[in-house]
């Protein structure tokens, strides 16, 4: 039987023979991949183990916090507090930056994370994920409170050296870019480790699947307005082709199967979103996502810029994102900028 390569095998291998990572990164992902695995354990145990339901609590953003929102924030804060790798980390739904306390080493990366993404589907059992991005904390960046440690965060995506997803479904993934493609790991409940099941994913150029939320449809802007109707116009429309529609509503499944199968994701602007910029969190949505989609050969815009080259103002800025098959996302930001 060929052997098998587990997660901490590929890291291992990225940093010895390929000299793509340093070991505190390689310890970074193999924290984080732990935190999901007892996120994943605790998700899987539902109405038994009391996870499901309100927290009680809003988030920052005024979002009304469920039980595992809290739980999965905790899980990831415990688990990468001691390492010694992180200098601080931000998540979705903290505040400000949590730093690493005193009686820990600092190292020199930064971590944000959204802990539970798709909080609306936890308590009727559909997927649901985590994402994160690793930055390089900037030389000299002050840490002293919370509140300055802020502008460290605030690079542009292009900066990430490393970026995934895990995805709570049938099978539990975790999906992982350090900037050397995209590689998929399934765990393996029984052993408790991520083994690797699929190397340099590609998406392919073109599509016939789409992913938005269309109940928005009468606040989008033109260019959106114009894509969606030449899609569902079909064969005997423009694009010559009939499209299908999937909307799970957890960015992380939406992404997923666009990793697998390619297909299109657009949470664009719209005109009850203009206040806040955007639906989609750029720190902890955008930028990793964008990061593995380019990685794995898509293209990941706002319909009027690269995701990736956005420059932060602030910890919890909300962008439009339109992801996935390179071809479809050109065409639909070309309607933006023509
Ligand atoms: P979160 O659960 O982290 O707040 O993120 C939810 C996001 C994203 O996962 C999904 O694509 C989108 O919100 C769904 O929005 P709608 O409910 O508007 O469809
Ligand atoms: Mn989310
Ligand atoms: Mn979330």
């Amino acid at each position: 039987m060929a052997q098998q390569r587990t997660l901490a095998r590929y890291l291992t291998e990225e940093q010895r023979n390929k000299g793509v990572i340093t070991g505190d990164l390689k310890l970074l992902v193999d924290i984080v991949s732990r935190a999901c695995q007892a996120i994943s354990i605790a998700i899987g145990k539902g109405g038994l183990g009391g996870v499901l339901g309100e927290a009680g609590s809003d988030n920052v953003q005024g979002e009304a916090q469920k039980k595992l929102d809290v739980l999965s924030n905790d899980i990831l804060l415990d688990a990468n507090e001691w390492g010694g790798h992180l200098a601080a980390m931000a998540s979705e739904e903290m505040d400000l930056p949590h730093l690493v306390p005193h009686r820990f080493p600092k190292g020199e990366y930064l971590l944000t994370f959204d802990p539970l993404d798709g909080s609306s589907n936890i308590d009727v059992n559909v997927s649901i994920g985590t994402i994160f991005s690793v930055l390089k904390c900037p030389d000299g960046a002050d840490l002293s409170t919370p509140e300055a440690a802020e502008k460290a965060f605030l690079q542009p995506g292009t900066a990430q050296v490393a970026a995934g997803y895990a995805v709570y479904g049938p099978t539990t993934l975790l999906v992982l870019t350090v900037g050397d493609g995209v590689a998929v790991f399934t765990l393996d409940r029984e052993q408790g480790q991520f083994i690797l099941t699929q190397e340099n994913v590609q998406i392919p150029a073109d599509t016939k699947e789409f992913a938005i939320n269309m109940s928005n449809q009468r606040f989008w802007e033109a260019p959106v307005q114009r894509y969606v109707a030449e899609m569902q116009a079909g064969k005997e429309g423009p694009l010559g082709k009939d499209y299908n529609m999937r909307w799970v509503a957890s960015m992380v499944a939406d992404v997923h199967r666009i990793m697998t199968r390619g297909g299109i994701f657009m949470y664009p602007m719209d005109s009850k979103l203009k206040d806040k910029g955007g639906k989609l969190r750029l720190m902890y949505e955008a930028n990793p996502m964008a990061f593995l989609i380019e990685q794995a050969g898509g293209a990941a815009t706002t319909g009027r810029q690269r995701i990736l080259d956005i420059q932060p103002d602030n910890l919890h800025q909300r962008v439009p994102v339109i992801l996935g098959s390179k071809n479809e996302v050109d065409r639909v930001t070309g309607y933006h900028t023509a």
